[in-house]
């Protein structure tokens, strides 16, 4: 049995929710490794509908770990509130079932100000991000004036570690014309909320070890998309973490062979939220008709995401760029009664042919798609459960991706419901 990491291989919002939450099942320890509660999924169990940010999503399923590694960024009071929230929908969380990463990175309010703050200045590149204070704290974080999960049980070293932090951020918020933080009143506000998170505060490292050697199957849930790495995504247009597979390891604790496979999560057509390049968007009523049939608002924002054709060329770059070992085809029945869909297939920019995406932000920008017209079908895919339940053109379709992605297709997710899915082949036997 293998250790699988789940991640997003476009821009986020692909339905890993549903399918971490299907494959925690038969995981006994469930690990967020990046990003923070910018994140958003949504699991639908019986019905019951689960909306989670911060929390890994095996927290909703009994018996299981869950993890918050070290490469994830904690708003306490947003911790706070989504336990409470899920306690009142009857999910059992404790120190047990959920442990956090002592040297995890804390989101603090001054870095949600600051995000704002960034995003409303006229002259500054718009991000569009959530404006949860993700970026910032990721900045203290490589500036080494962060302050950690652990530091929140140490007073002196906290009121030492806000006087550093405020000597940069009370500079910087002179410059953005907004008032300094007062020292005092954020080291009262942050003792205040310590036991919240200290009461799950844990060497994770060592729990991973410990599971590693009771041969227990650990998931790593990845969240945003390979689009969104801040290292191979549409920079500037990206998240402040690497959300590639490769970044499970680091932000968890574990070495880079404790990943066995790699699923990529990919919607059978092409969304994203926030601002940015987006080569295959779609302007017209086609692109309303995929944002309406899917339902394409984000769960943390509530934002209208733009839609698109299917991009095989960026898919399958984050296929090559994180490892990715199969994919699992999501939202299939957005595209039921279509005449006729369209794949990209390579990219011109000016009189050139590409076969990658630039890494440049203005060629992102100019790239024109190369699409190949495949035949749609008319007949339901919704809640298909096997091959043999799906249009002869569908199958067409979904073998054609995989040959342009260069990846295997492992499942296919009909439904937002759990059991509507297809197996193609199994990660964790993989
Ligand atoms: P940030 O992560 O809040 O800094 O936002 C940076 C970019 O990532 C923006 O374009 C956001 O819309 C996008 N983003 C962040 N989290 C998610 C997500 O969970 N799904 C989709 N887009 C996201």
């Amino acid at each position: 049995m293998a250790n699988v990491a789940v991640v997003g291989s476009q821009w986020g919002d692909e339905g890993k929710g549903k399918l971490v939450d299907w494959l925690s099942e038969r995981a006994d320890v469930v690990v967020r490794f990046q990003g923070g509660h910018n994140a958003g999924h949504t699991l639908v169990i019986d019905g019951n509908v689960y909306k989670l940010s911060l929390l890994p999503s095996g927290v909703v399923r009994g018996g299981k770990m869950s993890i918050i590694g070290n490469g994830v960024v904690i708003d306490p009071w947003a911790l706070k509130k989504e336990i409470s929230t899920l306690r009142a929908q009857g999910v059992v969380i404790d120190k047990e079932s959920l442990k956090i990463a002592e040297n995890a990175t804390i989101i603090l309010p001054l870095h949600g100000e600051l995000d704002a703050l960034r995003e409303d200045a006229t002259a500054a590149v718009k991000i569009g991000t959530t404006r949860r204070g993700i970026g910032p704290a990721y900045e203290d974080k490589i500036a080494r004036r962060a302050i950690r999960v652990s530091d929140l049980g140490n007073e002196a070293l906290l009121k030492d570690k806000i006087a550093t932090l405020l000597m940069h951020h009370n500079a910087l918020r002179k410059g953005l014309g907004a008032d300094p933080i007062d020292g005092d009143k954020l080291l009262t506000e942050l003792l205040e909320i310590a036991p919240e998170v200290l009461e799950f505060s844990d060497i994770v490292w060592r729990r991973l070890d410990e599971a590693r050697k009771a041969r227990k199957l650990v998931l790593f849930e990845g969240a945003q998309g390979a689009m969104l790495d801040n290292d191979h995504g549409t920079y500037p247009f990206v998240t402040s973490s690497n959300t590639l597979a490769g970044q499970a390891a680091v932000g968890s604790g574990v070495g880079p062979g404790a990943v066995n496979y790699v699923l990529g999560i990919t919607k059978a057509y092409t969304t994203r939220v926030g601002e940015g390049p987006f080569p295959t968007e779609l302007l017209d009523e086609v692109g309303q008709g995929l944002g309406e049939r899917g339902r394409e608002f984000g769960v943390v924002t509530g934002r209208k995401r733009r839609c698109g054709w299917f991009d095989a060329v960026m898919v399958r770059q984050a296929v090559k760029t994180g490892g990715i070992s199969g994919i699992a085809l999501t939202k299939l029945d957005v595209l039921d009664g279509m005449d006729e869909l369209k794949v990209c297939v390579g990219y011109r920019l000016g009189d050139q042919t590409l076969d990658y995406y630039p890494s440049n932000m203005i060629d992102q920008a100019k790239v024109e798609p190369i699409y190949e017209t495949l035949e749609g079908w008319k007949d339901s895919t919704f809640g298909a459960r096997s091959w043999d339940d799906l249009p002869a053109t569908a199958v067409k379709y979904i073998r054609r991706v995989e040959e342009l992605i260069e990846a295997p297709i492992a499942l296919v997710s009909t439904s937002p419901e759990r059991e509507d899915t297809i197996l193609v082949r199994d990660p964790f036997s993989d």
